[in-house]
């Protein structure tokens, strides 16, 4: 039986990333371990100062310095080793994106690790390769000697000062085309909402400010005029995706495809990145695709906690009659209850106590409603022996956790945070405090009351955003966090 394409795919990329000497590491210890043992001190004191100068610079320059040094033959597989499921992936997506491409453009393709990937894949289309990295170019062009492929050309190019060689009918750029990754585009209209409103001129002065409008112009004139450009970008932060996309449409772009968020990890850290954009000026495209809300994974507001603290939210959130109860038994935890409902039309739970004592809840913004009631349905049909799986899986350590009475009732980092507190009912606020700086630069701070429940949120016009609930025994310490963090406010804007 021959493998299926996808795996085959993966293990040919794989085995091209080992020859490059790019090794996959899933612990920083292991990875660092390794690195020490590479690269001397001074090599690794080199990378960090030029880092922090890129960084102070926000490009130019340093960035070019930045790039040539990754790409001295020491340094590159080791630094690089840090992108490895970054490559792994984006490899596979541009793989499947790419295939009905005939001449093909890779602008900042750096090294040149994707580029020469895919040209070995594809013998009969044709690829180029720019980097402003002179050092960088020189490493693509032996590595596609070294690999034999033929089919790929590398130029030194430093966009726009310097003209981009020939035309494409495919363009892509990956984390090449949209730099100044410290920005965060523009600010909300103010701290209750995530929209930004459209005005032509702050959009011109950003994209000329970030550099976005000269690389996306320059690509632009070389795509034909039925051409694809496939981008993915670092645009995670919702002000940055919203700034690339109206870049894109003011230049009479369309998605071909949805926009494609990509999950891949960097070491020990999980990233999720993009999204990656297939983007045409045909016809074909959809501008319905533009999506300017905030990204929400499923769960993503679900907190869980347990012992008395998941006790009294249980009963402050049962006061409402609006729940369903089931009866289970576990051969860890005895006789259990589990209790699903909705508080107000503002929070979804799912409470577990069980005779002996334990208790544990999941408390989410509304539209975790239906997660939480598969747990229930799933819970009420298992088997005993399965129970304690599945409870250990759901609530995990949280159920052990010895400093319970720390934890407030729920919390929520996310932006689906604000869904939640614009639904609490009843809200009485104490204490607020509201900022605005320049460039839109505004937060906003409170702390009151809803119903049984005491809050505290904090939003700003860059999108972040949190919301802590407790009951009456969190009220002390959710007053002082309030105090704390309105002083390191002002201690900040002073
Ligand atoms: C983060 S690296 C990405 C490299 C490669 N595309 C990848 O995915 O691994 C960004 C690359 O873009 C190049 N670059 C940035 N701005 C450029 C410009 N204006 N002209 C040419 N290359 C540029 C940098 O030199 C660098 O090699």
């Amino acid at each position: 039986m021959t493998a299926p394409i996808g795996h085959s795919l993966v293990t040919r990329l794989e085995e091209y990333l080992h020859s490059w000497g790019l090794r996959e590491f899933h612990d920083e210890s292991s990875y660092y371990q390794w690195q020490r043992t590479c690269l001397n001190r001074d090599q690794l004191l080199a990378f960090e100062e030029l880092l922090k100068r890129r960084t102070k610079e926000g490009g130019g320059d340093a960035d070019i310095e930045f790039y040539d040094l990754l790409a001295q033959p020491i340094i590159l597989p080791v630094l690089y080793s840090q992108r490895y499921d970054y490559y792994r992936k984006i490899g596979v997506v541009l793989y499947r994106r790419i295939a009905e491409g005939s001449r093909v453009l890779d602008f900042g393709c750096g090294v040149g690790i994707l580029t020469t990937f895919l040209a070995q894949e594809f013998p009969n289309i044709e690829f180029v390769g720019v980097d402003r990295s002179a050092q960088s170019i020189s490493i693509a062009e032996q590595e596609a000697n070294r690999c034999h492929v033929k089919n790929v050309s590398y130029f030194v190019r430093h966009i726009p000062s310097e003209p981009l060689p020939g035309s494409y009918d495919v363009v892509l750029s990956t984390q090449a085309v949209f730099q100044s990754e410290g920005h965060s585009g523009p600010p909300s209209m103010g701290w209750q909402t995530f929209r930004r409103p459209y005005s032509l001129q702050e959009q011109v002065t950003l994209e000329m400010q970030l550099g976005l409008a000269p690389r996306l112009d320059a690509l632009q004139a070389v795509l034909q005029r039925n051409g694809r450009m496939i981008l993915f970008e670092k645009t995670g932060h919702l002000g940055r995706r919203i700034l690339f996309q109206r870049a894109l449409s003011r230049r009479g772009f369309h998605p071909v495809h949805e926009p494609l968020a990509i999950a891949y990890h960097s070491i020990d850290e999980q990233v999720v990145d993009g999204p990656l954009y297939e983007v045409s000026q045909a016809a074909v495209g959809n501008s319905a695709l533009w999506n300017e809300e905030p990204n929400r994974r499923p769960g993503d507001s679900l907190y869980g906690c347990s012992g008395r603290v998941a006790r009294r939210m249980g009963s402050i959130l049962m006061g409402n009659e609006n729940r369903e109860h089931g009866q289970l038994k576990s051969i860890r935890w005895g006789m259990c209850r589990i209790s699903l409902g909705k508080w107000q039309e503002a929070l979804a739970y799912l409470l577990f106590e069980a005779d002996s004592g334990t208790s544990a809840i999941l408390v989410g913004g509304l539209l975790e409603l239906s997660i939480l009631t598969d747990i229930f349905e799933q819970l009420m049909k298992m088997p005993a022996e399965q129970v304690d799986q599945f409870i250990a899986d759901t609530w995990g350590n949280l159920l052990n956790e010895s400093n319970e009475e720390e934890r407030p009732g729920y919390e929520n980092h996310f932006s689906s945070a604000q869904a939640i507190y614009m639904a609490l009912p009843s809200k009485v606020l104490e204490k607020e405090f509201s900022f605005s700086g320049s460039e839109g630069k505004s937060m906003h701070l409170e702390f009151g009351k809803t119903m049984s429940l005491w809050y505290f949120y904090w939003a700003n016009t860059f999108d972040q955003r949190q919301l802590v609930l407790v009951d009456y025994s969190g009220e002390r310490m959710l007053r002082t966090y309030f105090e704390d963090s309105l002083k390191d406010l002002k201690a900040q804007i002073s």
